[in-house]
C-alpha cells in the first residue's frame, strides 16, 4: 500500500472531524462577501469550507510555509473550481506577507503549537492581529479531545498520557503555553469579546471503508509512535485493538462509537 502524503492524511482525517470544525466555522458567522485569512492552511480543505461560508463574493487567502502542502492545496482549489475565490500564498505565520488590516477575519487551525511552530504565542498573535482590520475576528482552533477506545478507559487514558508528553504538546512547555490557554493569548494581544467554544464530531459504526481508514490514520497520529514510552502490555493491547489488520480491531464493531472535539478561541480586534 502506498504511504499517504501528509496532505492526504490531513484530508482523510478532515472527513471525520469536519462536523466539529464546520460547526465552529458557522458559529463565527463570517460576513458574506468578506475576505479572510486561513493561516497554516495545509491542504486547503478548511480554506475551501471557509470560502463557501464567505459566500460567492467572499474570498479566502490560504497561507502555509510548506511548499508540498501548498501544492496539494493548489490541486484541491483547482479541482473545486474555486481559483477565483481562494488565493494561496507561501509564507510564515510569524512574518505575514500582507498589509496591515488586509483581512476581515483570520482562522488558524491546528497550527499555533508552542514548542513546535513558535517559541511563544505572542509574536504570532501580534502578526495575526496586525493583518486583521479593526472589528475583525481571529479564531485559533484546535483538536482538543477524543474518546476513541470504547470499553478500554484505563488503556485509553494511559495512551493519552503518553501522547501528552509528545508533539504537538512537547514535554516541558509551561502551562500558559498550551493551546487550551489561548484565551489569554488573545486577550494579551488586545482582542476584545474573547470566547472559547467546543464542538463534537461523532464517529458511529458501522464505519465505511473510508471512515475506517480515517480512524486508522487518527490512531496512528495519536498513538502510533508511542512504543518507546509505553509498557509492552499496553503497546500490545493498542496494536490488538487498533492495528488495521487485527481481528479484534474496535473499528469493526458495528456498534462502535467514539468522538473527537475541536475548540475555537476567538476574539475581535477593537
Ligand atoms: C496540522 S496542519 C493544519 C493544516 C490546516 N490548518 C488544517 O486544519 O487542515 C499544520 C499546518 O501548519 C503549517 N505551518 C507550520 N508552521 C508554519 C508557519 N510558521 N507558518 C505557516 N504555516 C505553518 C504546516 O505546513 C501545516 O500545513
Amino acid at each position: 500500500v502506498r504511504e499517504l502524503s501528509y496532505a492526504e492524511q490531513l484530508d482523510l482525517i478532515h472527513r471525520l472531524t469536519d462536523p466539529a470544525t464546520d460547526e465552529l466555522m458557522r458559529r463565527l458567522r463570517l460576513p458574506g462577501g468578506s475576505h479572510g485569512l486561513d493561516a497554516g492552511c495545509g491542504s486547503a480543505w478548511q480554506t475551501l469550507r471557509l470560502a463557501e461560508l464567505a459566500g460567492p463574493t467572499g474570498r479566502v487567502t490560504g497561507l502555509d510555509s510548506d511548499p508540498q502542502n501548498l501544492s496539494a492545496a493548489r490541486r484541491a482549489v483547482g479541482d473545486a473550481g474555486k481559483g477565483s475565490q481562494v488565493d494561496l500564498v507561501e509564507g510564515d505565520l510569524l512574518d505575514l506577507p500582507f498589509d496591515d488590516a488586509a483581512f476581515d477575519w483570520a482562522w488558524c487551525a491546528d497550527v499555533l503549537w508552542v514548542g513546535m511552530v513558535v517559541d511563544e504565542p505572542a509574536a504570532a498573535l501580534a502578526e495575526l492581529t496586525r493583518v486583521v482590520r479593526p472589528g475583525g475576528t481571529i479564531a485559533l482552533v484546535y483538536w482538543s479531545a477524543q474518546r476513541l477506545l470504547p470499553g478500554y478507559p484505563a488503556l485509553e487514558a494511559r495512551l493519552d498520557t503518553a501522547f501528552a508528553g509528545t508533539v504537538p504538546y512537547v514535554a516541558g512547555i509551561r502551562p500558559g503555553q498550551h493551546a487550551m490557554r489561548a484565551l489569554a493569548w488573545l486577550r494579551r494581544a488586545g482582542l476584545s469579546g474573547t470566547r472559547a467554544e467546543t464542538a463534537v464530531a461523532d464517529v458511529q459504526g458501522p464505519l465505511s471503508a473510508e471512515r475506517r481508514a480515517a480512524m486508522i490514520a487518527v490512531f496512528d497520529m495519536l498513538w502510533g509512535t508511542l512504543q518507546p514510552v509505553l509498557d509492552a502490555q499496553d503497546w500490545a493491547a493498542y496494536r490488538r485493538l487498533c492495528a488495521p489488520g487485527s481481528p479484534d480491531n474496535v473499528l469493526d464493531d458495528p456498534d462502535y462509537y467514539g468522538y473527537v472535539t475541536y475548540s475555537a478561541f476567538h476574539g475581535r480586534r477593537p
